[in-house]
């Protein structure tokens, strides 16, 4: 029987020949009998339809996928996003094309819950701030007693968002003894009832909770969305945490709300531009902790989202509608359905 052939995008391997992430196993694929795979090349940050001839899945990293990156052959079934963005994929090119775009939510879900707990965490004990007194030695330790932490237990930590991430945030939360609330247009109130949250309005997240965690995605109805009117509703006690897109924040807003002391403080992993400017006057603040958009970049976090890949390229050429489609519209589709159809033995 013809092999399936799988492509991985060159970006997966360093210029030095070591991979990006040794923590992506591909031994799945190896063991595959089923499968023939290897690299495409990224060349000028895309990939070319040329180079995509035959290939029937393609993993993909950061190089872009474009209307021009179809192979004529039209094999192509599976396009992978290693993660869960894919700005740099065509989405309606891949319906157009008869291609299912998946991603790997299960593979982020843990590993930024972690980190969001990791900024609550550091932020309610004053972790960095304790870090640098003892490091000053005597005078420090001195100083201590004036940087007095807040405990967790009946505070309320918020989400905005409670999909993937926020849901796991408050389901690694429970046994801290605190109180949840969220807001999201599309939450499912079982799942709220199961995880302990009460479903609130909005500004409601702003005003009650003690953290407050940015978990929705950026479109056009969410950029901005935590400005200074929301800021404004917010406890001078209560802290921010963005770890989903920098642009739902305003930026110049958060500075001035933690620069005046309105709100405690921050913990920001994503920022309005990327990589951000070092000259920045939020980065001269001692009330945020800051982490360059990969607080959740562990082995693990890259180890099972190269696994739910590897698990969608299987899916498919057993036959089955893998997990993570981004174009739910593919399933309804009959020429990508008769390209599942051709893989069953
Ligand atoms: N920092 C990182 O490394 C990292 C890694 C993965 C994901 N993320 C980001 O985390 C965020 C959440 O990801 P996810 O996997 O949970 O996504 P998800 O799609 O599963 O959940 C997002 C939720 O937000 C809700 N939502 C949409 N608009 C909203 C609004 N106006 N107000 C309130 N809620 C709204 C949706 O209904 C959905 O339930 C995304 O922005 C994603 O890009 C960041």
């Amino acid at each position: 029987m013809e092999k399936v052939r799988v492509a991985l995008s060159s970006d997966f391997v360093l210029p030095d020949g070591k991979p990006a992430f040794p923590s992506f196993d591909l031994a799945a694929l190896d063991a595959d009998p089923r499968i023939d795979w290897g690299y495409v090349p990224v060349r000028d940050g895309r990939i070319a339809a040329a180079d995509m001839a035959g290939v029937d899945a393609l993993i993909l990293l950061a190089g872009r996928f474009d209307a021009g990156s179809f192979p004529r052959d039209d094999k192509l079934a599976l396009v992978a996003r290693f993660g869960v963005g894919y700005d740099n994929v065509d989405v309606r090119a891949c319906s157009a094309n008869d291609v299912a775009l998946v991603i790997t939510p299960s593979g982020v879900r843990r590993p930024v819950a972690v980190a969001i707990m990791t900024f609550v965490l550091a932020l309610s004990g004053n972790l960095l701030v304790k870090d640098r007194l003892t490091r000053a030695g005597p005078e420090g330790w001195a100083r201590r007693g004036g940087h007095m932490g807040i405990g967790l237990v009946g505070r309320t930590l918020g989400s905005v968002g409670m999909g993937n991430i926020g849901a796991e945030l408050f389901r690694m939360a429970a046994p801290f003894g605190m109180s949840f609330v969220a807001h999201d247009p599309l939450a499912d109130p079982a799942v709220a009832r199961e995880l302990g949250v009460e479903l609130v309005s909005l500004d409601d997240v702003f005003r009650r909770s003690d953290f407050v965690c940015v978990n929705c995605p950026l479109s056009d109805e969410t950029r901005g969305l935590v400005n200074a009117a929301r800021l404004a509703l917010m406890k001078p006690t209560a802290f921010l945490i963005n770890t989903a897109r920098g642009p739902i924040v305003d930026q110049a807003a958060l500075t001035a709300a933690l620069t005046e002391g309105r709100i405690a403080g921050a913990g920001l992993d994503v920022f309005e531009r990327e990589p951000s400017d070092a000259s920045d006057p939020l980065f001269r603040l001692e009330n945020v902790i800051v982490t360059p958009h990969s607080l959740c970049w562990t082995d693990q976090c890259f180890a099972d989202i190269g696994a739910a890949d590897i698990r969608a390229v299987q899916a498919v050429i057993d036959g089955h509608v893998p997990e993570g489609i981004v174009n739910r519209d593919i399933t309804g589709n009959e020429r990508w359905l008769a390209k599942l159809a051709g893989y069953r033995p």
